[in-house]
């Protein structure tokens, strides 16, 4: 036995037992370059001249014009040599910041690590699916009640693996489901997305979507993993915002599989399965969108109660009610403004204002939930959405 095995066998007992948490640190540094051709060489002599080798680095370009962003951790037992070239590197780089990533993460609120994680919100609901306002159409209507009760159920058993819930819709369900199928894809030429044109085609081959069926969240779900990685979660009610969007950093879209009330087949109060189908999967299918969609769930993770209700407004003014320019015209790329037959003539008429993408500005923007948007943000594309929101 040696004398330092001796010590850390005698130090155990005094520390109480073995933490994880106890080891030593890895230190990680966030700063800004400028850009310009050798900026990572630089980087990476600077550690190397010093004697201090690098775990883990990345880089993107700063929401500063001109430069890059570098993320380096460095492990722990190289934190007392940065200490002691700290001065230098802030020096030669911009906004130097050092911290340990593994404390602000423990400082960061929960959020999911892994896809499963996701079943921990099946129970989290802030209203669940049966519970319907008095002005709901199907307030007065225990069957459709009834009904609603059922899938939500269903969608609170469900657990990460396991195939999506079939459900055997009704003939009075089907006809609502066709109606609204019929009356919508006469407008999507003239006002949807080239990227939804592209996709519903397929949707149709690919996933029975047919006014005399309603597709299966399972097909679907299948259809878009083939496609972009995405897929489908039932879910029994509302969930909060932060479970929502964290939940597409891992391309889960949570979706209802109930449908709307049969004596109002043209509104809706809330999303239904109308609503997720015809607007939403449409562009979960396209791998920019997707990407896009991704990029505000990553952001959604950890981050403050300020920051998830910044992302919900973009979310909002994006995925629900976005519009692009395409070919010198303004479309429609948002979900709720393709299942609703109403506003999406309205929202690329010239009766509402149409105001730039602009994250730090959108992010700020309040909204109406009960009536047609008077201001809808209009993005170049999605990469442009996408290297914006980053
Ligand atoms: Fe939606």
């Amino acid at each position: 036995m040696t004398d330092s095995a001796v010590s850390a066998a005698a130090a155990s007992p005094a520390t109480n037992s073995y933490r994880p948490d106890a080891a030593p640190k890895d230190t990680s540094v966030l700063f800004a370059v400028e850009e310009k051709v050798g900026a990572l060489q630089d980087i990476l002599g600077f550690f190397s001249t010093n004697n201090i080798s690098l775990k883990h680095i990345e880089s993107r370009p700063s929401k500063s014009e001109g430069q890059y962003d570098f993320f380096v951790t460095i492990d722990a037992k190289y934190a007392d040599q940065l200490a002691v070239v700290l001065p230098q590197l802030k020096g030669i780089v911009n906004n130097c910041q050092l911290f340990n990533s593994e404390l602000s993460a423990a400082n960061a609120p929960w959020f999911p690590r892994k896809i499963s994680d996701l079943d921990m919100y099946a129970n989290t609901i802030l209203s669940y699916g049966a519970e319907l306002e008095s002005d709901h159409p199907g307030f007065s209507d225990p069957v459709y009640r009834e009904r609603r009760a059922m899938l939500a159920d269903l969608a609170i058993k469900y657990r990460h693996g396991q195939k999506l819930p079939h459900v055997n819709y009704t003939p009075e369900e089907v006809a609502t489901w066709g109606r609204v199928l019929t009356e919508l894809t006469k407008l999507y030429p003239q006002y949807a997305c080239k990227e939804h044109c592209r996709v519903f085609p397929l949707l149709i081959d690919n996933c029975g979507y047919r006014p005399d069926n309603v597709p299966q969240l399972e097909v679907v779900s299948n259809f878009l993993k083939d496609c972009t990685g995405f897929r489908l979660r039932p879910v029994a009610g509302l969930l909060s915002s932060r479970d929502f969007l964290n939940g597409l950093a891992f391309r889960v879209f949570h979706s209802t599989q109930y449908i709307r009330h049969h004596t109002a087949p043209l509104y809706t109060p809330e999303p239904d399965v109308c609503h997720e189908l015809l607007g939403h999967v449409p562009l979960f299918a396209d791998p920019s969108f997707a990407d896009f969609s991704q990029e505000i769930g990553l952001a959604s993770l950890g981050a403050s109660d300020e920051d998830i209700e910044k992302l919900a407004t973009c979310y909002w003014f994006t995925i629900e009610f976005g519009l692009c320019r395409q070919d010198g015209k303004v479309k429609a790329y948002g979900a709720g403004l393709l299942s609703s037959f109403g506003e999406l003539e309205y929202s690329v008429s010239d009766k509402p204002e149409h105001r730039p993408f602009d994250p730090p500005k959108t992010a700020e923007q309040k909204y109406p939930i009960t009536e047609y948007q008077p201001v809808y943000f209009v993005a170049d594309s999605f990469d442009d959405a996408k290297d914006k929101l980053r």
